[in-house]
């Protein structure tokens, strides 16, 4: 018998206000075609003033349990991914904790900016595998919009606010393919390239700084790197792309998006794609994707999906799991 981390329930949450493309031309040399062409982005939204990381979190934590049918005691864990915590501490997770009257187990931050989510799968899969836990939130959610340079146009058109958040739980498998739940997990990072997408600020420097981003450097090694890391995931999970019913990429540019697609020889009728909606936002762009997936009536119970993220690092992985 082999232990499965499986998804039982999920949720996200957007801020009410939407930002079209066309918001930007009043104060940048910009315009909505250029923005579309080159990213796909057609919206996103941004938090209201005074609203924060473990705002949205909690929003579409709630969503989550109440999808799942579960009570916030329930949970053994909260692992929550994010890069914009409001504060330097205690972590977004403990006040998503609160925030939903959990007063039992665990919850901690995990930072790999947009990879984020995959690294906290990974997590959540690795504490339940281990029996140390066996019901877990993991969260994705960011308030990006907070560490833009809104006179660089180059970033700051690209990304947008969200959370989404799913809930594993442990449940028996047979050790195969057929199983449903997390399969197979691959994670990598090389700090050599953390220069081409970082921010300029952090506690130890008392700013808060700005994402600054060298975009073709960061274009260049992302499609080659997430079709390694997801091909890596399938090889590890024993399956092939004939076997994939749907990608759910980190939505950060649809040319990024069709390119990864077409190396590990999916059409984009298998992908899940939300960027032209919510813009990058980050760590939360996996959830948010999956919750919209399943909204639209394209993800299915049974349906093989492989998950696939990079960013600021840098910092990239995938997860297959049989949803
Ligand atoms: N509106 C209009 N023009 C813009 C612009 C904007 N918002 N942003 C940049 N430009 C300009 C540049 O200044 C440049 O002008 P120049 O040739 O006069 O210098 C021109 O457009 C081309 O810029 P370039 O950076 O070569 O464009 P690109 O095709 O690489 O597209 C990105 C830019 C940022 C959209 C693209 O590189 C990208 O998406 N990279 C990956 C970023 C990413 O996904 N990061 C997150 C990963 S988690």
């Amino acid at each position: 018998m082999t232990t499965r981390a499986v998804v039982v329930g999920l949720g996200h949450y957007l801020p009410e206000r939407v930002v079209p493309n066309a918001e930007f031309e009043a104060s940048l040399d910009t315009s909505d075609e250029w923005i579309k062409l080159r990213s796909g982005i057609e919206q996103r939204h941004f938090a209201a003033e005074g609203e924060t990381t473990s705002d949205l979190a909690t929003h579409a934590a709630k969503k989550a349990l109440a999808h799942a049918g579960l009570g916030p005691n329930d949970l053994d864990a909260i692992v929550l991914a994010t890069s914009t915590a409001d504060l330097t501490f205690p972590s977004a997770a403990t006040m998503v904790q609160s925030a939903i009257g959990m007063t039992r187990g665990f919850a901690f931050d995990v930072q790999a900016v947009c990879a984020g989510f995959i690294y906290a799968m990974s997590t959540a899969n690795a504490l339940i595998v281990s029996g140390q836990a066996k019901r877990i939130m993991v969260i994705g959610a960011e308030t990006f919009s907070r560490i833009m340079d809104w006179s660089d146009r180059g970033t700051c058109v690209l990304f947008g606010d969200g959370a989404g958040a799913v809930i594993l739980e442990a449940q028996d498998g047979v050790g195969d393919t057929s199983d449903r739940g997390i399969l197979a997990v691959d994670l990598n990072s090389d700090g050599q390239h953390r220069d081409i997408l970082f921010v300029d600020g952090g506690v130890s420097t008392q700013t808060t700084g700005y994402l600054r981003m060298q975009g073709k450097e960061v274009f260049r090694h992302a499609v080659e790197k997430l079709a390694a890391t997801a091909t890596t995931a399938m090889q590890s999970a024993g399956i092939t792309s004939e076997d994939v019913d749907w990608i759910v990429p980190h939505q950060a540019n649809i040319r990024i998006i069709q390119g990864t697609a077409k190396k590990l020889g999916l059409s984009m009728d298998h992908v899940i794609v939300t960027v032209q909606d919510h813009g990058n936002t980050s760590a939360a762009s996996i959830p948010l994707a999956l919750s919209v997936g399943v909204e639209r009536g394209q993800i299915k119970q049974g349906d093989v999906i492989v998950t696939e993220a990079i960013g600021g690092g840098l910092a990239w992985g995938a997860v297959v799991l049989r949803w």
